[in-house]
């Protein structure tokens, strides 16, 4: 990774999501004062590193069965910094002609995308910020690769607790929705309280409060109101790790993940 001197319009003052994410996944996109940001978040909620990975894992799931019923265009909302098992690979194993385009705010997740995708026929990154549905709509690399009279599938993995407001939220996924045809998807993870205690809740959206993008935790009964208009497919909106597990898991690894997960089909 270059230095912060190197990067431009990097803000390297102030911890940032994206980068405390690939650090707790284990990459090496991160800089000091995101590795002190994530061990902080760390110490008020030692589950983090299960969150994330957790997290990971669900997005790997859910593309994969997207593609197992045809599924072949992806909108990833808050694509992160691409780490292991992005949503290009996954599903592009699956159908060699599938389209992503990957959108996030964070220019180091952006400068690592195109690095990583420069040659990748069917893949693009956009620099935006999601809460402005109409410019990522209409930005060349999601308007000129995805076919919008065909079903898309949006990804909103671990993007939504930084939209706070539960109504901004809900009129952001419809922004989205009203934009796609019957047959597509919409694919939610969200950060819930399971394992964690309340006052590490306050304390983890305290550390996010000193970053860029707040975050805040929402319980099912806020996130199953996200799915209006869509239908959730089986199993429905549970923890993340058992949404369609592809082995046995522990109750106590459920718990700890601290998330809530599910796919939506637009009729
Ligand atoms: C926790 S990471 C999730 C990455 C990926 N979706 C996953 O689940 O593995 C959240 C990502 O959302 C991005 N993000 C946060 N607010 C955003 C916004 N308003 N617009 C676009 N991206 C945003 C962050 O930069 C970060 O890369």
């Amino acid at each position: 990774m270059k230095e912060p001197s190197e990067l431009s319009g990097v803000d390297v003052d102030r911890p940032n999501a994206a980068r405390m994410y690939d650090y707790y996944l284990g990459g090496s996109a991160n800089f000091e004062v995101d590795r002190v940001a994530a061990e902080a978040g760390k110490a008020a909620m030692p589950d983090a590193v299960t969150y994330a990975r957790s997290n990971r894992a669900f997005l790997g799931r859910a593309v994969r069965y997207l593609c197992s019923v045809g599924v072949d265009q992806f909108l990833d909302l808050g694509s992160g910094i691409p780490t292991v098992g992005n949503v290009h690979e996954i599903a592009q194993e699956a159908n060699p002609r599938a389209r992503v385009a990957y959108v996030d705010i964070e220019p180091v997740a952006v400068a690592h995308g195109r690095r990583l995708l420069a040659g990748v026929d069917g893949v693009t990154t956009t620099q935006a910020d999601i809460r402005d549905p109409a410019s990522v709509l209409s930005a060349p690399g999601v308007a000129d690769l995805l076919d919008f009279d065909r079903p898309v599938a949006v990804l909103a993995v671990a993007i939504l607790p930084f939209v706070t407001d539960d109504a901004e939220a809900a009129a952001l996924v419809a922004a989205y929705r009203q934009a796609c045809v019957p047959g597509s998807y919409l694919v939610i993870s969200h950060i819930a309280q399971l394992a964690a205690s309340r006052e590490q809740v306050a304390e983890a959206e305290q550390v996010m409060a000193r970053t860029p993008t707040p975050v805040v935790w929402r319980s099912a009964d806020r996130i199953a109101p996200l799915f209006n208009g869509y239908a959730l497919v089986p199993p429905g909106l549970l923890p993340a790790p058992q949404w369609r597990p592809d082995g046995p898991v522990e109750a106590e690894h459920i718990a700890r993940a601290n998330a809530y997960a599910g796919v939506g089909l637009l009729r």
